[in-house]
């Protein structure tokens, strides 16, 4: 007999991209450990729309920061199912991408080791306090400068990335594009943290 394997959801608000490529990966590194993944843009997605948690064994979801808040959607999401959540029948991952928690891209350690701590309280353990709920597990995870043509960020979120980005390449050593694309998210810390959370929903 063939048995149904494990099945996971992927909820997540984006508001330039980062954070949905993050689910991608996760769900790529999910199914190879076997699982079945759904992923849901909670923004493109009406939400009488939004999948029930019913046929999943595990849900994770993700949030883009900005000017130190969740999007509305995924806080929605997560309050739309409190009562099924706080049952602890499922496996529950909480992740966001933000600045705070970007890295060297050569060598991969975080740009700011007090601020990555910081914004795990702030942006994970303060919003699972509010909304009443505790994630099996979390962690916050680094973003992409894109100033390229086919960046979604627009003129003003642009300027607001821009200004900071000549001290800190200064500061830090690092080299920013300022017609491109420089990724400051750890691919390793990601696909690991996917890895953890199929083993908690495989148990
Ligand atoms: C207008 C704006 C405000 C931001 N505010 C914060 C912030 O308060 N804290 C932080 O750590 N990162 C902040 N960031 C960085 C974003 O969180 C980061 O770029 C993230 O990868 C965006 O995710 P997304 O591409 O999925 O929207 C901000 C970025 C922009 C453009």
């Amino acid at each position: 007999m063939i048995m149904p394997g494990e099945k996971v959801l992927i909820a997540y608000g984006t508001r330039y991209g980062s954070t949905e490529e993050i689910s991608q990966e996760m769900g790529k590194t999910l199914e190879k450990e076997g699982l079945e993944v759904q992923l849901v843009d909670l923004k493109k997605t009406k939400s009488k729309e939004w999948p029930s948690l019913e046929p999943f064994d595990g849900v994770l979801v993700g949030s883009s920061i900005a000017v130190g808040k969740w999007m509305n959607e995924p806080q929605e999401f997560l309050k739309k199912h409190k009562a099924e959540i706080r049952k602890k029948e499922k496996i529950l991952g909480m992740f966001v991408s933000c600045g705070s928690a970007m890295v060297n891209p050569s060598t991969r350690k975080p740009l700011y080791p007090k601020k990555y701590e910081k914004a795990k309280i702030d942006y994970l353990e303060k919003v699972m306090a509010k909304i009443g709920i505790e994630a099996n597990i979390y962690d916050v995870f680094g973003g992409v400068y894109d100033f390229s043509e086919s960046s979604r960020m627009g003129g003003f979120a642009k300027k607001m990335m821009k200004m900071g980005i000549k001290q800190l390449s200064e500061d830090l050593g690092i080299e920013i594009d300022e017609n491109g694309k420089t990724d400051l998210r750890d691919w390793d810390q990601i696909q690991s943290f996917a890895k953890k959370f199929a083993s908690l929903v495989k148990k």
